[in-house]
């Protein structure tokens, strides 16, 4: 695992636009998974813009949607499926067999998670995964006490989750269960990107990268990952010691 600084969410987030556009330049059939939330959106709407600009080839690359909040219609707003419709896979145009997003209103939630986990394997695993990082330390929902064995799954939500969820939503929403990609899929990614800003991530920051690796704490997992980066801004690395 490798952590780069940066000034701020701007510069943070270029670079990281950069790295996935140099990537499909380099890789046209690449497999790329994002979470959704508010870490990521800059850098989605910066990728766009460049593979738009740059007139990158899009018409190979696979897009998978990290997670999802089960029980909301696509519809709401405050849904990756919404988040990624709008920002990423529109814009992009990109056809209905380049990316899988989990259905949360799936009658059986268990074949959603085998149909993503067959969906990985037959596109010979993730080549970038972009995260970002929750209040208790998940990375998707992937929750504390999850196994770092792991593959897609359907998790009861922790209390931090539920509540800190509730941003994304106009108004508020029953929120009970998640259905995630699982550590294995990060483990077995060939590059992770996890993505924090803000002084709110400092305390998380610190324990994902200076503090002991345990499922207890789900982003201690990136110290593990020989091609992990964790990349913030001047804010969430304000409690490391020796952040430089
Ligand atoms: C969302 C996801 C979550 C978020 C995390 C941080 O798809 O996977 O794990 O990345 O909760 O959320 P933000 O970026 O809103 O602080």
């Amino acid at each position: 695992m490798e952590l780069k600084r940066f000034r701020n969410y701007q510069e943070l987030s270029e670079f990281v636009a950069g790295e996935i556009a140099d990537s499909i330049k380099n890789k046209p059939s690449l497999v790329l998974c994002l979470a959704s939330g508010d870490t990521p959106k800059l850098t989605v709407e910066l990728l766009v813009n460049k593979i738009n600009e740059e007139k990158i080839d899009r018409s190979k690359i696979t897009f998978i949607g990290l997670d999802e909040w089960v029980g909301l219609p696509p519809t709401n707003s405050g849904s990756c499926h919404y988040f990624f419709k709008n920002n990423l896979i529109g814009p992009l145009q990109l056809m209905t067999s380049q990316y899988f997003l989990f259905d949360a209103l799936a009658d059986d939630l268990r074949n959603e998670c085998l149909k993503m986990d067959k969906f990985i394997n037959e596109k010979n695993g993730i080549d970038i995964m972009v995260v970002g990082i929750g209040m208790n330390g998940h990375i998707g929902f992937n929750e504390p006490g999850s196994s770092f064995d792991n593959l897609s799954h359907i998790i009861d939500l922790d209390e931090i989750t539920r509540s800190v969820g509730q941003k994304y939503f106009n108004e508020k929403v029953e929120l009970s269960q998640g259905i995630t990609i699982g550590f294995k899929h990060l483990l077995n990614a060939k590059k992770v990107f996890l993505m924090a800003n803000g002084s709110k991530k400092a305390e998380v920051i610190k324990k994902t990268v200076q503090g002991p690796v345990t499922e207890y704490f789900p982003a201690s997992i990136m110290q593990q990952h020989e091609n992990g980066f964790v990349l913030v801004d001047d804010d969430a690395a304000s409690l490391l010691s020796n952040p430089d």
